[in-house]
């Protein structure tokens, strides 16, 4: 058998993607909340007023930190006209029984989900909680329980509650350290017994590319994206540290956006950058789960003026809590060159690159690659000798009700198929120690990229179109059989 006993088979998913319940029960608003649906085409925007003129207007969510800049006074905010897809998604809120039930027939050891901080506190600087909120999850958490199925909980999944945001401008003031710390604890108190698998920050590398969603940055100059991850690392080893003394059982792991990049040609330069494209990636994991800043970051911020505010004791902190585990996301590699041919060029989450001739790829242009987990798993095994979890890896597609009224998603299950094998041939062959496999979006939700409901990823579709409308019925879809055979086997049976 390639998988231990106890492998941890499942799905995950994101509160601001899938709960919906945006202002119910006291909950307060966050960065994900003032996002509106884009497209592939169309980048999803940010909504913004200034309380002082009235002016309303928006800003791109662009990869292109440059394009990122809010006018003079512009407080991201809720406006009249837009659709915010976070603000229902597929209703988690109110369906949670239905949808664990769904994945207690599956056969799940482990559900990812996060917990909706501003749910908690609110204004994310309160000192006392929403008593509202923290019973929400109280009945999600003994739920899962009463099917054995094991939460992995992500504090922070691409939400920052928006006070925090307006009034300290995310995630680049030490304050926030203190504000996530409470959060952390307070929940790890409540929840003792129930969670004891957390993840400190969703794709923690998102910092470099997305400052607004992965730390609410509102002015993301590369100093303030240095000090927005370097105040999230300290925060994490905070967090790992309360967590152990909470509870000697809790795990506290990273989570990593990994993106395998592969070198165009074999011009030695290609290799070069290569290892320059992989640092952006690693550096984030050499520090939260190495434990230590890498010598070619601390260069590049000498050479580019960057000034950490920081204290002697983060270091230590960061080094004597690193990660106890390093979780990540995986779905498709992307390629690069050094040469300025006219190469067509390929997409992936957060990656740009060129098209890699061997792969073919997804709707969104993402690269579908039989070898990724492998190559993943190798990379970060040999960096670090922690314990690896893929907690999102999956197919974002189109799919469509047939006349039978089910959904044939055979080509999700063929994409989980390959993936699966990558992942078994580093555990076989490398002797890996995986802890388990996370589908995303294993119901139904929204998609964080473009905040389309249409790139599904689900074993469960969910009635719900681009423009909101729908029952939220849910309707299995083939791919949901196939995994419960695939779990039920421990990964041994991938036959339809
Ligand atoms: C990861 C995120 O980057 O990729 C998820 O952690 C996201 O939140 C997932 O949904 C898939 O990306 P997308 O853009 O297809 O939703």
């Amino acid at each position: 058998m390639a998988f231990k006993k106890d492998f941890l088979w499942g799905g995950a998913t994101a509160a601001n993607q899938y709960e919906g319940a945006y202002d119910v029960d006291g909950k307060g608003l966050s960065t994900a909340d003032v996002i509106t649906q884009g497209s592939l085409k169309e980048a999803r925007k940010i909504t913004w007023k200034n309380p002082k003129t009235g002016e309303t207007g928006y800003i791109p969510l662009s990869m292109n930190t440059k394009e990122m800049k809010f006018p003079e006074g512009a407080q991201p905010s809720v406006l009249d006209g837009y659709y915010y897809p976070s603000h229902e998604a597929t209703d988690f809120y109110h369906h949670y029984q239905e949808d664990i039930k769904d994945m207690a027939e599956m056969g799940f050891k482990c559900f990812r989900m996060s917990i909706n901080w501003s749910r908690i506190f609110p204004n994310g600087d309160d000192e006392e909680p929403n008593e509202k909120g923290l019973e929400f999850y109280d009945k999600v958490f003994k739920e899962l329980k009463k099917y054995n199925i094991e939460p992995l909980v992500t504090l922070s999944h691409y939400e920052t509650p928006l006070n925090l945001t307006i009034k300290y401008g995310g995630w680049k003031d030490r304050r926030l350290i203190d504000f996530y710390v409470h959060y952390a604890e307070t929940v790890m108190k409540r929840y003792k017994g129930l969670v004891k698998y957390w993840l400190t920050f969703n794709e923690i590398n998102c910092m470099s590319m997305m400052p607004f969603m992965a730390g609410g940055i509102m002015n993301p100059s590369p100093q303030n994206i240095a000090q927005g991850a370097h105040n999230q690392f300290v925060a994490s080893a905070l967090t790992v540290k309360a967590g152990h003394e909470i509870d000697p059982n809790n795990k506290v792991g990273q989570m990593l956006a990994f993106s395998a990049t592969y070198p165009y040609t074999c011009d030695p330069a290609d290799q070069i950058y290569v290892i320059e494209q992989m640092h952006n990636t690693l550096f984030y994991s050499d520090v939260q789960t190495g434990g230590r800043y890498p010598e070619y970051k601390l260069q590049e911020y000498k050479r580019n003026g960057i000034k950490l505010d920081d204290n002697p004791i983060d270091y230590e902190l960061i080094k004597d809590y690193s990660a106890d585990f390093l979780s990540f996301s995986c779905y498709s590699s992307s390629t690069v060159t050094t040469h300025k041919e006219d190469i067509p060029s390929g997409r992936g989450n957060f990656v740009m690159g060129i098209k890699n001739p061997y792969l073919k790829e997804s709707e969104w242009g993402w690269a579908t690659d039989p070898y990724v987990l492998r190559y993943a798993l190798n990379t970060l095994w040999d960096r670090y000798h922690k314990p690896l979890w893929i907690v999102e890896n999956g197919l974002g597609a189109v799919d469509k009700i047939s006349s039978d009224g089910k959904i044939h998603d055979d080509y999700r299950i063929d994409y989980l198929k390959q993936n699966i094998n990558s992942m078994r041939d580093a555990v076989n062959i490398d002797g890996i120690d995986l802890m388990g496999y996370e589908m995303w979006g294993c119901i139904d939700l929204v998609s964080a990229g473009t905040g389309q409901m249409s790139k599904r990823y689900g074993f469960v579709y969910v009635d719900r179109d681009d423009k909101g409308n729908g029952t939220l019925k849910r309707i299995p879809k083939d791919s949901f059989y196939w995994y419960k055979k695939v779990i039920a086997s421990n990964g041994e049976d991938l036959t339809d």
